[in-house]
């Protein structure tokens, strides 16, 4: 079958390599023996993919590899007892082997696709809305009526935190860094977008009364103490991911001074050994989705052999919404 590989660690235009590899068998490291076996027609591209080809990344495989943590496919095959069936459309979150035509989920990774998502939205639905709707209800506590305040929100994660949070009951503040990607922000659910080279903290407590009562942040950097102060009494900043490139420090007086929280969200870490939790999210999201406020947003197609140009565009922080590759 047709794959891309990293064969080296040095950067996402030295590292793939588009190949003919063998299939995989049906299955997954995380169920030996068992596995959900998907005929890819479009593999969703993320940070830690970028991450992989300098061997960034916490998991470093033995090279070469076929990278690749999720697909939109058809099912060929699954163990029985797994909640989907040959001839499903199905969202699977692989971990590895997506960027092929053929790759192997863990079965409690593997979701039904909602009728109304195609297969490049089934690409970009499990780790952004997955991880979105850990963030928000198991981690940040968000209840009705709250406002929450997302940082990068016209990426990925940002714009799955923004449908979610509206269809939560959330009020919505998008922080951005472009006139694009506050078009793009507002498409997704932001009530107010706010600029992240602007007074956007002073902004928001002003928005939102007085503080916000969540801060969705992937990107982290600078503006982390920023975001803490843009809480109100009892608000939480919870921690997703570091585009920005540097891991924030916090004075933890601050948390003190105001009563406030800063709570770490790690979804892959906290749901691969609990199926029961995976199935309760996909519950979630497919009642989001066929209420229509999860649409995933696909901000860019490239070809598979194109992988190298859809890294750079997430690299660059040209991307909005999920970059996908169409494989079949
Ligand atoms: N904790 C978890 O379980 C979990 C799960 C999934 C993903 N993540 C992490 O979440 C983060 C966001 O992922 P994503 O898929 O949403 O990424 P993305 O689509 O590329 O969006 C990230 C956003 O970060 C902002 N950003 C600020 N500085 C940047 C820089 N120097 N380079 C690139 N982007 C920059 C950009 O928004 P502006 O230009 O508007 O500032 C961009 O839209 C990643 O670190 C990822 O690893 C964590």
């Amino acid at each position: 079958m047709k794959a891309v590989q990293i064969v080296e660690l040095s950067g996402p235009r030295e590292a793939l390599r588009v190949t003919d590899v063998p299939e995989p068998k049906a299955e997954h490291p995380a169920t030996p023996g068992r596995g959900v076996v998907v005929e890819v027609k479009a593999a969703g591209v993320s940070f830690p993919e970028l991450l992989q080809t300098r061997g960034q990344y916490q998991v470093k495989p033995e090279l070469p590899f076929v990278p690749g943590s999720e697909v939109g496919g058809v099912v060929r095959s699954a163990p029985d007892g797994a909640g989907v069936k040959a001839g499903d459309r199905v969202a699977a979150f692989c971990m590895l082997g997506g960027w092929a035509e053929v790759a192997v989920a863990p079965e409690f990774f593997a979701f039904k696709l909602p009728d109304e998502l195609d297969f490049a939205q089934g690409a970009g639905l499990v780790l952004n809305y997955h991880t979105a709707y850990f963030s928000l209800t198991t981690r940040g506590r968000l209840a009705r009526g709250e406002t929450v305040l997302v940082h990068g929100a016209a990426g990925g994660v940002g714009t799955a935190t923004l449908q979610i949070a509206r269809g939560l009951g959330a009020r919505t503040i998008a922080v951005v860094s472009s006139e694009e990607k506050e078009r793009v922000a507002r498409e997704a659910g932001a009530e107010e977008v706010l600029r992240s080279d602007g007074p956007w903290k002073d902004q928001a407590k002003e928005l939102s009364g007085g503080g916000v009562d969540v801060v969705v942040d992937p990107v982290g950097g600078d503006r982390f103490t920023d975001s803490l102060r843009s809480l109100r009494e009892g608000g939480r900043v919870v921690v997703v991911g570091f585009t920005g490139g540097s891991i924030p420090e916090v004075r933890v007086n601050r948390l003190l001074l105001n009563n406030t929280e800063v709570i770490g969200a790690g979804w892959g870490a906290y749901v691969m050994s609990k199926p029961d939790v995976n199935r309760e999210i996909g519950q979630a999201i497919d009642r989001l989705t066929a209420e229509g406020s999860i649409r995933p947003v696909v901000g860019a197609r490239f070809p598979l052999e194109a992988a190298a140009d859809a890294l750079e565009l997430l690299e660059g922080r040209g991307a909005t919404g999920k970059v996908v590759l169409e494989v079949s």
